[in-house]
């Protein structure tokens, strides 16, 4: 789709939470690394950032994450054996999921003071320029990923996007929450009001952010001196809110399942799903299920 605004040739992925839901499985392992089927998650959200035509990878890392670095970097001595052993599907697959030489940045975010900061420590790599923004333990599964729906919503909407999902009433608390006005059509309508983990009772409405963004690079200049929100932390979305009154704000309802891999029973749903999803493995595997449910 050719577009009046520029294009999102990047994307952040804050990598550097703790992970103490998935204790002890976290203690070495950062808990971007756990799989779901045989894939780490942070993978999934950036095979969704490629499917998009993202360019540049932006990882906000922490102390003892350097396995993420790791596992997007070229593993010379795997790749060399799987081409000498002829394995050409494996060779094909570690090819194509790892960004190409100088397109993976990786910067520190030093103390644990909220996503707002985690996202403002990736300005300087973003520069001045739209971008886009995933959380990684939100996983999205679908025909075709949230990024590349989101893209075509951007590019004919411009501003900032945000992809929204319905979730039942009493879960409201735990999100990111967006009040709407216009409806532009195309599941996409203007953002009028946004609020931060909200009391059930306070909720605007029953659509929560869902973990992926397009962001104008205005953002940068707000979060820089974004006070302490919910939970004590700097906050993405009361950046986004002191934005709202300069720039456009438009919400996504995207096509696909959310599976939050940062809660248990979120993690194991997903493995579940998408084993369900794969033909290599769903035939045994539905068997198995259904012995084990009895
Ligand atoms: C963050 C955002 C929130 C969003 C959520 C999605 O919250 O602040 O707006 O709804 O991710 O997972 P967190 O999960 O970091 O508490």
């Amino acid at each position: 789709m050719t577009s009046a605004y520029p294009r999102i040739r990047k994307a952040v992925f804050p990598v550097a939470g703790l992970g103490t839901r998935f204790l002890p499985a976290t203690k070495v392992i950062p808990k971007e690394m756990l799989t779901v089927v045989d894939k780490p998650v942070i993978q999934y959200a950036v095979d969704e950032a490629i499917e998009a035509g993202i360019e540049h990878f932006i990882f906000v890392t922490g102390r003892g994450k350097g396995a993420i670095e790791d596992h997007f970097d070229l593993a010379y001595e795997l790749e060399a054996t799987l081409k000498a052993r002829g394995k050409t599907a494996e060779l094909k697959m570690m090819q194509e999921s790892r960004p190409k030489a100088g397109t993976a940045s990786f910067v520190r975010q030093q103390e644990p003071l909220g996503l707002g900061h985690a996202v403002w420590c990736a300005r300087d790599i973003v520069g001045d320029e739209p971008f886009a923004l995933a959380l990684p333990d939100m996983l999205i599964h679908g025909e075709r990923g949230c990024f590349a729906q989101m893209v075509d919503v951007y590019s004919k909407h411009g501003g900032n996007v945000i992809a929204v999902e319905q979730v039942p009433h009493e879960h409201v608390n735990r999100y990111g929450v967006v009040a709407l006005a216009e409806d532009l059509g195309n599941e996409t309508h203007r953002i009028t009001g946004m609020v931060e983990k909200p009391r059930i009772e306070d909720a605007p409405s029953d659509l929560i952010i869902s973990g992926r963004y397009i962001l104008q690079p205005g953002i940068f200049a707000k979060l820089a001196t974004q006070k302490p929100g919910a939970g004590g932390e700097i906050q993405l979305t009361d950046a986004m809110i002191a934005l709202m009154s300069e720039e456009d704000f438009f919400s996504y309802r995207f096509n696909g399942i959310t599976y939050d891999c940062g809660d248990k029973i979120g993690y194991l749903t997903a493995n579940v799903a998408l084993a369900l999803d794969r033909p290599d493995i769903a035939p045994k595997f539905r068997q198995i299920l259904l012995n084990l449910i009895g």
